[in-house]
């Protein structure tokens, strides 16, 4: 056996109240995909800081090519030829592709102080090209999509000599077609002999990508096995430490009367007539491609963005909702897929997230219930399976996951009638994600109604009553439960026509 380009061995790392990482392992051979699963707050992200030099290890040994090293800090990390690609990436949002590739490092001409841009554009269009990325290297990168900016983070990495790339969870924002471009630059970078380690929630990616895959279960190594020995079901098994019965627990309620209507919305240039109703009782998926105008319309309904045309009804009458504290008030409740920026207050505790949007149940006498709060959120903590040592614990100290439970303790806390659930998974580990489809049965028998915008058909097609499909900011269809299909919403998302309905 060949040595490995990077051990990890008996990695402990402790934050106060919370043992992140127990003995974590991880190899990785050169040219090797090795993905890394496991829950929400597993110990993933906390390990692969450890090895980016963004956090310290309390103890265990860390190797590059059989040598034992200290990592000191990210530059260290840098030069020792390991590179983490995160979420938010760390750009220049108004240089340009090169300028971004080669920041700190520009070429000079001769000994001057001079930037050597014909050189600078140059060596980055060739660096480009044999990763095979076709990017104008001039244009700035804030003109870039989010999967063009990931893959200019991995070339500046490449630039930097890295030889272990850790991409942590970087499909949750891709489309189908930035993904697969994504995987096309990750099989290129195997043939130069670049290890990387693939963190993902979206476990068909590893049968996709993966050559091995390690599991780790509450901050522990659980085992480390080829990605073809394993089937789906025996790596869930191995993260949640049980069987999944079901994925889809779908409860069908009656329907009720209707709640909420929407009547021609429009945004001129982002989305045209969107017309649809919620009734009691049920879930109506909104889907499509991604920039097919879904967040903007549930924006809109939300009071944050404002509309040209349109009208809103809630139990028959008319609404007018100009921002989202309107809408709070009207009982409508938006989560939004951007979470980080938009759903949680970072330096808000646990408890202070959960009860926001709802604090006026909780006074008494002028004087909010402490007492009361702190059983609410601990009550949510149960249900969602909140990963946190307690109630005061900080946001921003919560794994990514976690955050995205928080906030939708939230809005379960919130007592909306309207719910509005951008993406609300995407992130959150298979186990949980049965827990929240739950939860949403909860809800509906409640009578509150559900929206749901999310890209992934299966979830769209397990859960949903009815499923709207929006193409270019319009809608293209609407099928039911019964006719609904994976092939029929494609056709419907990409503008091919409406389904051929099958009996
Ligand atoms: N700076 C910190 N202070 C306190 N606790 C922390 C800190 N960073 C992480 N933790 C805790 O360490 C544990 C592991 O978190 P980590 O982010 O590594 O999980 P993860 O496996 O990446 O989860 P996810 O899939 O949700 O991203 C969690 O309980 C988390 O709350
Ligand atoms: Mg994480």
């Amino acid at each position: 056996m060949s040595t490995y380009l990077l051990e990890m061995r008996d990695i402990v790392k402790r934050f106060p109240g919370v043992l992140a990482v127990n003995k974590a392992q991880l190899t990785l051979y050169p040219g090797e995909v090795h993905c890394l699963v496991g829950e929400n707050g597993a110990g993933k992200s906390t390990l692969m800081k450890i090895l980016s030099g963004a956090e310290s290890l309390d103890s265990g040994q860390i190797f590059i090519d059989g040598n034992p090293v200290q990592i000191q800090s990210p530059h260290h990390a840098q030069l020792l030829g390991i590179s983490m690609i995160y979420q938010e990436f760390n750009l220049s949002p108004y240089m340009s592709v090169a300028e971004n590739i080669y920041l700190g490092r520009e070429p000079r001409i001769g000994k001057t102080p001079f930037i050597d841009w014909r050189r600078m554009y140059a060596e980055s269009r060739v660096l480009l090209q044999k990763m095979r990325i076709d990017i104008d290297v001039r244009r700035p990168i804030n003109t870039c999509s989010v999967a063009q900016q990931q893959m200019v983070e991995i070339a500046k990495a490449i630039s930097r000599n890295a030889r272990i790339i850790v991409m942590d969870e970087p499909s949750a924002t891709l489309t189908d077609h930035e993904l697969e471009a994504l995987f096309e630059l990750i099989r290129e970078l195997k043939t130069q002999g670049i290890g990387m380690i693939y963190i993902s929630h979206r476990l068909e990616e590893i049968f996709q990508i993966g050559d091995r895959v390690t599991v780790m279960r509450d901050g522990q190594y659980v085992d480390t096995n080829p990605v073809h020995a394993l089937d789906k079901e025996q790596i869930i098994r191995r993260m949640v430490g049980r069987d999944l019965t079901e994925e889809f627990p779908k409860e069908i309620f009656p329907i009720g009367r209707e709640r909420l209507r929407v009547e021609n919305l429009t945004r001129h240039g982002v989305f045209e007539n969107i017309s649809f109703s919620l009734r009691e009782g049920e879930i109506v998926g909104l889907t499509g491609l991604v920039g097919a105008g879904r967040t903007e319309v549930a924006r809109a309904i939300f009071g944050a963005d404002p509309i040209d045309a349109g009208r809103i009804f809630l139990d028959g009458a008319e609404i007018h909702v100009r921002t989202p504290q309107d809408a709070i008030r009207q009982g409508i409740g938006l989560l939004t897929e951007d979470r980080k920026n938009q759903g949680l207050i970072l330096a808000m505790t646990v408890r202070e997230n959960t009860t926001l949007a709802n604090l006026k149940t909780l006074v008494r006498f002028l004087f909010i219930d402490r007492h009361r709060e702190r059983e609410v959120t601990e009550k949510y903590i149960r249900e969602l399976q909140i990963k946190t040592p307690s109630t005061e614990q900080i946001a921003q100290n919560l794994s990514g996951g976690t955050q995205q439970k928080v906030v939708l303790a939230k809005w379960l806390f919130s007592q909306s009638k309207i719910l509005i659930f951008d993406e609300p998974t995407r992130g959150i580990d298979v186990g949980a994600k049965v827990e929240i489809y739950k939860l949403m049965n909860e809800l509906l028998r409640k009578g509150v109604c559900i929206l749901m915008i999310s890209s992934e058909l299966p979830e769209v097609l397990g859960m949903c009553d009815r499923i709207l499909v929006m193409h270019e900011g319009r809608l293209a269809g609407e099928l039911t439960r019964a006719e609904a299909t994976q092939e029929g919403i494609m056709r419907l998302a990409t503008g091919a026509g409406v389904p051929t309905k099958t009996t």
